[in-house]
């Protein structure tokens, strides 16, 4: 059976096939049923449930202060709603980056309790000991390089990464480990198309851009962001699809109104 001509079901072998086909990959963060639902149903390859759900669910100003307890709540969730796409769980920061014995636990802990296919981790060869771990373990994992939100504190900025050729030089050879290591896709997160570019030309695993420009195998949003349904965030690469804001804050506008003008409910609309 399949959705839209596409397979029913994502896996990491899907996505792999895709690459080689040269068929893009969709992917979009989801923390919740109900969003999960509509994502789902209209055809993503990949749901992600991020640790941006700190900013977007939780309104903190960065991914930090997420728990893995509340991660793996938004994931239970979004796995209950995700009949076709492949369901990815951001580990969050301080699961896996001091201990990769707690990093092992930590992706277990997602895997069991979610049902979840995946987990993402941030960081290249500083992390490789706890990918290696979860590896091993059999949870299929995929990498996060660039920028990665999680070291923010560390950047101390948003801005691209990756433009001295130093930086550049360290991201191929990560890109390269991750692959090596065992990782099934990468994210690149706010590179320069062209660096983008080589890294994807040169890898067997797929890589899918956020900022990163056309020129790799799949692209990713954070939801809420597409949707304007977040309004203080307006990086380049951000494409909205719609204003949401302004809808939902229209809807409530006039229900307020036709409750304090009596028009809501209505007689039809009572017992
Ligand atoms: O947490 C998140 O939403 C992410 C995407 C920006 C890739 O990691």
């Amino acid at each position: 059976m399949s959705v839209h001509g596409k397979p029913r079901i994502v896996t990491t072998h899907v996505l792999n096939e895709m690459k080689l086909r040269g068929e893009k990959i969709s992917m979009l963060t989801a923390y919740d049923y109900s969003m999960a639902r509509i994502v789902d149903q209209a055809g993503i390859d990949v749901i992600l449930v991020g640790d941006s759900a700190s900013n977007v669910m939780a309104g903190h100003k960065s991914t930090l202060p997420i728990t893995l307890d509340q991660m793996i709540y938004h994931a239970q969730s979004v796995v209950r709603a995700a009949k076709r796409a492949l369901v990815v769980v951001d580990m969050p920061f301080g699961a896996y980056q001091g201990n990769s014995k707690e990093a092992v636990s930590s992706a277990i802990r997602i895997m069991k309790e979610t049902g979840a296919q995946a987990v993402k981790m941030e960081g290249g060869e500083e992390i490789i000991e706890s990918m290696h771990r979860i590896l091993s373990a059999g949870i299929p994992v995929m990498g996060h390089l660039g920028l990665t939100p999680q070291s923010i504190h560390k950047f101390g900025t948003y801005v691209v990464r990756a433009k001295e050729e130093a930086e550049a030089k360290k991201l191929v050879e990560d890109a390269k480990l991750l692959e090596k290591t065992g990782c099934f896709s990468i994210v690149l997160e706010k590179i320069p198309a062209k660096l983008a570019k080589e890294v994807t030309d040169n890898s067997k695993i797929p890589m899918i851009g956020i900022g990163a420009g056309a020129d790799v195998d799949g692209q990713v949003l954070v939801l809420h962001d597409m949707l304007g349904i977040t309004q203080d965030f307006s990086p380049r690469f951000l494409r909205r699809y719609h204003n949401l804001f302004a809808e939902i804050s229209g809807s409530v506008e006039a229900y307020v109104e036709d409750v304090k003008e009596q028009r809501f409910p209505n007689e039809k609309e009572q017992y």
